[in-house]
């Protein structure tokens, strides 16, 4: 916070009165099953970007990014345009709170974060998020942890171009310390699961592989899930999501459905049964089965959702040959980015050193290893006058 503090009175001269956190998170389990309305089970995560700020007096933004080294201004009242670069998440923000409130007030901001960029662990969600928090609060609009994450979503949807579901959102936003959220994605009810792993740790592995094209191949296979559900309310089936698809009935689906829909079904119908399945592991403390859940997870994203790559599945595979490991899988909307794995304390050292050989002399890419703990989602607090 130093750091970002001496930043803040350097650019603006003057000292910052408002401090901010907003986390990533990873997702355990429950991949693509959100935009169908299914259950997801993300935890946030302690990978996180943090700010200062002052609110203005006009309706001017001055926004500064230490790891872009790079400012950017612009007025409240302007038509705000895309950018294609980082400032794009507040233009998106600052468009939805003015469909809820009077957006009046500015700010002078400076951000810093170890949160991975375009790593599948949600920095775009948590960038909205932190900016939905400080706009809302000096504007006075009064908005609820879900109305935030709700918000941001349709930034994301409306402004940025993705149609991503409610996920990201809503775990950086109601994210707990040691645990996970298991959410009903149709219903937005959610429970905090707390995460009794015993001796096993979550351990976050990068390829860090840039993510190409990976916002139209998204709304690709959204749109996919979104034909299967068309053919199948024609053929009778009264359904309103693959939500509504039980896996008994998978067979009989499998006729009406040309053969890419029916994959996708598949998995987003067996998916959604893992994440039941899994939350009542965990609270059984059946850690291994649980594992054994995230495996098939993986399996399935590769060969029938069809969204994971060869640096996902080495990462995995290294990952699982690892004496320790009970689980792993890429985590996130996939075509790069992360795994995540669940490893025996004692087996990490090894598991660091070994994955991150193997990874490195088959793909020629350096991979990073976060041992992650979840935390609590984004906040917002008034700097003491003494600090
Ligand atoms: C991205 C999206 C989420 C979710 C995941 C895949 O992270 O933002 O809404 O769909 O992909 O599970």
């Amino acid at each position: 916070m130093n750091e970002l503090k001496e930043k803040f009175k350097e650019l603006f001269s003057q000292k910052a009165t408002i401090e901010l956190r907003s986390p990533g998170r990873v997702n355990l389990i429950g991949e693509h099953t959100d935009y169908n309305d299914g259950f997801v089970f993300p935890a946030a995560i302690n990978l996180e970007i943090k700010g200062v700020a002052k609110p203005r007096n006009d309706s001017k933004i001055n926004v500064f990014s230490m790891d872009f080294n790079e400012l950017v201004s612009f007025e409240l009242s302007e038509e705000l345009k895309k950018e294609r670069n980082w400032s794009d998440y507040i233009k998106g923000v600052i468009n939805e709170l003015k469909n809820v409130g009077e957006v009046k007030r500015g700010a002078d901001i400076v951000f810093k974060s170890n949160l991975p960029v375009g790593s599948g662990l949600s920095s775009s969600a948590a960038f909205e998020v932190i900016n939905a928090l400080l706009f809302s609060k000096i504007n006075d609009i009064n908005l609820s942890p879900v109305d935030i994450a709700l918000l941001c979503q349709k930034a994301e949807n409306n402004f940025v171009g993705v149609n991503c579901g409610i996920m990201d959102q809503f775990a950086v936003a109601l994210g707990k310390n040691d645990s996970a959220i298991f959410l009903d994605t149709k219903t937005l009810d959610y429970e905090i699961v707390p995460l009794n792993m015993n001796e096993y740790k979550i351990i976050i592995s990068n390829t860090n592989k840039p993510r190409e094209l990976s916002s139209s191949a998204y709304n690709e296979r959204r749109k996919q899930c979104e034909k299967a559900v068309e053919i199948l309310k024609k053929n009778g089936y009264k359904i309103n999501s693959l939500r509504d698809v039980k896996s008994k009935d998978l067979s009989k689906i499998k006729k009406l459905l040309p053969e890419i829909n029916f994959k996708r079904v598949k998995h987003v119908v067996e998916e959604n049964e893992r994440v039941l399945k899994s939350v009542n592991l965990l609270k059984d403390g059946k850690i291994k089965d649980f594992g054994k859940l995230l495996n098939q997870s993986h399996t399935s994203l590769k060969n029938f959702y069809e969204v994971s790559c060869k640096e996902l599945d080495i990462l995995v595979e290294e990952a699982l040959k690892i004496e320790g490991t009970i689980g792993s899988r890429m985590t996130g909307a996939g075509f790069g980015g992360c795994t995540v794995s669940i490893v025996k304390e004692q087996s990490i050292n090894n598991f660091i050193e070994i994955v991150g050989k193997k990874y490195y002399e088959r793909t020629g890419l350096k991979p990073d290893f976060y041992v992650s703990e979840a935390v609590n989602g984004a906040e917002i607090f008034q700097i003491k006058e003494e600090e």
